[in-house]
């Protein structure tokens, strides 16, 4: 290794090239609630939005810089002193204030998007973090589309960088073409050359279009690199971005390889962090993920499950309580009070400050009604919905649904929008495709279904469906998720919590897509 600091900052970027994901969008409280379990899982950088994109992602980057108070938090900008002006005001209230700025080096990225010259790019880059430095401190510098530019030239761009006050040199593999032993050399040979080199933290940004995203992160981290830009399940971009969970259990499980070099993550908030963008964003994590996926940890073939009885280690790296799985066991029941409740909770890793305790409270009581048995993960879920369905035009109260073998099933719906209670009926070719129509009646908006899918929570026959589903108009996809012992419930619930974000869309987040956006 080339580097004396053994500490692996982990900047997380699930609320702003997370978000980019098909799907992904969140809103303002939704972000609030998401970077508050970031702080709590221990990331170091918060990248909370891209300020200049649109007035929805500077309020959220504003409202997210308000709402932490350990992690570095900073937004994303162009060269653009318009970028840079709206980035900074954005972060202004946070208690560690940043910001990372980034221009294009290949030349492809020169000559066919950006139209400029090589001297053009140094230039626009030293103006903008020259700009940035006078109002603060902590500068980030990303040269896009990195691993496909000329080596020389970026030796040359990041040398005027250091030059012009970036502490953080971000080296993005932005459209996952890198592969790790070529990736590593990279950094070794970008580390050693500028002048100032080994005064700044070096930065991997790795998408994952060919499955090595994680990997090219560890290879730039065995050669020096000091950040790793990741994010929760791995959302982001097409493929997505490396995955935190992946590369933070990584370096702890592979510490032969890795030696002194660690992260400061608290492994056990791991899953609850997954579960939690999962409920919000309605993208589910694929049964197989590594670390957070249902499978993850499970041990079907018998010779296995034989081992596993014997002796964990056989076939287990890691142990599932590290990463904050809970073991499936009994806690709650209809009888359990608001104390034991509580501190189930708290015992969970729950962060109360998003929680309105006395709506989560009364799901848990109405759940247990439902529910002989109330498991930790149907509390993780509960309170994740509690947490993230208050600022909702359209509210679900009720929904009943029949259905025979001659007649078509029909759905009568009951909804609040915007404070007025309405209802519809509606035919349709199963129970829920006929819950869903009644639904787009009463809120009046039509988008197509792209994806829905139902999964238990946990393994009883009365355990909570999980229903999620992806829906589009001609503008936008989102997703929308919901939780229920009735799995036409959830699937209602996802619709109705897709249909909140479809309008927030149009009415918040209108991001000029076309102008900008890395
Ligand atoms: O992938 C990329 O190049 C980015 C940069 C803006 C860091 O997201
Ligand atoms: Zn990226």
């Amino acid at each position: 290794m080339t580097t004396t600091s053994e500490r692996v900052q982990i900047f997380d970027t699930t609320l702003r090239d997370g978000e980019q994901s098909p799907g992904a969008t969140m809103n303002v409280e939704e972000k609030i609630v998401i970077a508050r379990q970031l702080e709590k899982l221990g990331v170091d950088v918060i990248e909370a939005g891209f300020a200049a994109a649109s007035l929805g992602d500077a309020e959220s980057v504003a409202r997210v810089a308000d709402a932490v108070s350990a992690p570095v938090v900073l937004s994303l900008a162009r060269t653009k002193q318009a970028d840079i002006e709206a980035a900074l005001q954005s972060v202004a209230k946070a208690k560690r204030p940043g910001i990372h700025i980034f221009i294009a080096t290949s030349e492809l990225h020169l000559t066919r998007k950006l139209m400029m010259s090589h001297q053009e790019v140094i230039d626009a880059a030293c103006w903008a973090l020259s700009f940035a430095k006078k109002h603060v401190d902590h500068v980030e510098f990303s040269a896009e589309d990195a691993s496909r530019s000329d080596p020389d030239y970026l030796v040359q761009v990041f040398g005027e960088a250091i030059q012009a006050g970036a502490v953080v040199l971000n080296v993005p593999d932005t459209t996952g073409y890198a592969v790790p032993q070529e990736f590593g050399a990279l950094f070794a040979d970008l580390i050693a050359r500028p002048p100032g080199g080994d005064r700044v933290t070096w930065s991997a940004h790795c998408h994952n279009d060919l499955g090595m995203a994680v990997a090219n992160s560890l290879a730039a981290v065995r050669n020096g690199a000091r950040q790793i830009e990741c994010t929760v399940n791995g959302i982001g971009e097409r493929a997505g971005n490396t995955s935190l969970e992946e590369v933070v259990m990584a370096i702890r499980t592979r510490r032969d390889v890795f030696g002194a070099v660690d992260v400061g993550v608290r492994t056990e908030q791991i899953y609850p962090s997954s579960r939690l963008l999962s409920q919000i964003t309605g993208i589910p994590v694929p049964i197989n993920k590594p670390i957070v996926g249902d499978n993850a940890f499970a041990h079907e073939a018998g010779i296995h499950q034989d081992g596993v009885l014997k002796d964990k280690q056989t076939y287990e790296i890691m142990r599932p309580e590290t990463v904050g799985l809970a073991s499936n066991k009994l806690v709650l029941g209809k009888h359990s009070g608001r104390h034991a409740f509580a501190q189930r909770l708290q015992e969970l890793g729950v962060d109360f400050g998003g929680v309105d305790m006395n709506a989560a409270f009364t799901r848990f009581k109405a759940l247990a009604d439902r529910k002989k048995h109330v498991y930790d993960e149907d509390l993780v879920a509960l309170v994740a919905e509690t947490g993230v369905r208050t600022a909702d035009r359209y509210e679900l109260l009720d929904l009943s649904v029949t259905s025979s073998s001659t007649d078509a099933p029909q759905a009568r719906v009951h909804m609040r929008v915007d404070g007025a209670t309405r209802e519809e009926s509606a035919t349709g070719d199963g129970m829920v495709d006929a819950c869903f129509k009644a639904i787009s009646r009463i809120v009046g908006l039509h988008p197509s279904l792209e994806r829905y899918q139902v999964s238990a929570i946990t393994a009883d026959t009365d355990a909570q469906g999980e229903a999620s589903c992806s829906v589009k108009d001609d503008q936008f996809t989102v997703s929308g998720q919901g939780v229920h012992t009735d799995i036409i419930m959830a699937s209602a619930l996802a619709y109705v919590n897709a249909l909140n974000k479809l309008d927030y869309r149009h009415r918040h987040h209108q991001r000029a897509q076309a102008t900008v956006g890395p």
